[in-house]
């Protein structure tokens, strides 16, 4: 690596359907988008597999390595400081209370409560946390909880990518973080990706609370397929190019086809809104579609009619967290929201 490298920073997300990277770097006072870059595994698959065939048995780690460096090398990345989201779904997030008390003696607390509030034998976990709020009395601790195995993969996986990896980061604290820059009122941040959504409460920059579902894109996808009597990869195609409020080819009414999926993730919101309520009396004032499934069209106004809330996109770059080349902005407009949690993980450091 030269010199010039040095202020780079590489984020990459993992998904269950594409793996996105984003290349950030300081410029005085402005973060901005170097590069990215984003696989989906769908369309590569074959080739890969071609790729690996010729070993009986591979780890999920090494070709997911080889996917990774593929992507790598396509997107012509300059630098391998990398920041590694780990999905939403394979952590445990919990807010816990504490009276105030010092540094030492909160840790023995945590360890000590962590038990209570981690459906796992703390052995085969890593846990971490962070102090989010203290007030004259309390403390407000985010506990959270990893596999340690998954850890592990994640490090191995980066390995075999060449990468130096610098940290590893549940993406749901991570996107929290970098959107409560901006966003400091209670909000409902809905990440939709392929195969899981999750659904969590950011308030004063920071996470709250957060559950996922398993009611995600690829659920819209095979509705659509089965709906219209086509292959997944054309619905694919027809999901991400028709609006849920037109029809397609006069006939088929794509809001009558998703809506009861997309009420699915809607109910799942107002359950969590209602959760905070209860719990803090706090009131959420708006709700953030991100992930890859925030880019469905029409679905911020769906959502903003039957929830009678404000709906926005919540992706870094027109939140003017991350600038980026004007040629690219057509490029962000699309696809902005799938790198959210990419440039979460990196943003950080840069
Ligand atoms: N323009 C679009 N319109 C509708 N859906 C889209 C669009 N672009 C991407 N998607 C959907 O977004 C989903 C992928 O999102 P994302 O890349 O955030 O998922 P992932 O991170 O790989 O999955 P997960 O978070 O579940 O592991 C897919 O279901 C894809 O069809
Ligand atoms: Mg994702």
């Amino acid at each position: 690596m030269s010199l010039f490298n040095q202020n780079l920073f590489l984020g990459i997300d993992i998904g269950t359907t594409s793996i996105k990277i984003v290349e950030l770097r300081r410029i005085n006072s402005r973060v901005e988008l170097s590069n990215y870059g984003i696989l989906e595994k769908y369309g590569h698959l074959e080739r890969i597999n071609d790729a690996i065939q010729t070993s009986t048995f591979k780890l999920l780690e090494e070709s997911t390595a080889l996917l990774l460096r593929q992507l790598l090398r396509t997107a012509r990345v300059d630098t391998a400081v990398s920041y590694m989201a780990l999905p939403g779904f394979s952590g445990f997030v919990s807010l816990i209370d504490f009276p105030i008390m010092n540094e030492k003696e909160l840790a023995k607390a945590i360890r000590y409560q962590a038990v209570q509030y981690i459906p796992m034998s703390l052995e085969e976990m890593t846990l971490d946390w962070q102090i989010i709020e203290t007030s004259a009395d309390r403390i407000k601790v985010l506990l959270m909880a990893v596999p340690t195995d998954l850890i592990k993969r994640y490090v191995k996986t980066a390995e075999l990518s060449k990468l130096t990896l610098k940290g590893l980061e549940l993406e749901t604290v991570a996107v929290a973080r970098l959107l409560g820059i901006k966003e400091k009122n209670p909000a409902a941040v809905v990440d939709i990706g392929g195969r899981t959504t999750s659904i969590s409460i950011i308030d004063n920059g920071s996470l709250r609370q957060t559950h996922n579902i398993d009611t995600a894109g690829g659920d819209l996808t095979q509705v659509i397929a089965s709906g219209l009597g086509i292959n997944p990869i054309r619905a694919e195609e027809i999901k991400k190019t028709t609006s849920l409020n037109s029809e397609y080819r006069g006939e088929i009414d794509m809001l009558k086809l998703l809506s009861p999926l997309l009420d699915v993730i809607k109910r799942e919101t107002e359950k969590a809104i209602n959760n905070y309520y209860l719990q803090s009396k706090r009131t959420i004032e708006k709700i953030i579609l991100t992930g890859g499934g925030a880019n469905l069209n029409g679905l911020d106004k769906y959502y903003s009619q039957s929830l009678s809330l404000p709906v926005v996109k919540g992706d870094p770059f027109s939140w003017g967290l991350i600038s980026y080349h004007p040629n690219l902005a057509p490029v962000i407009r699309e696809i902005g929201t799938n790198l959210t949690a990419a440039c979460a993980v990196a943003f950080k450091y840069v």
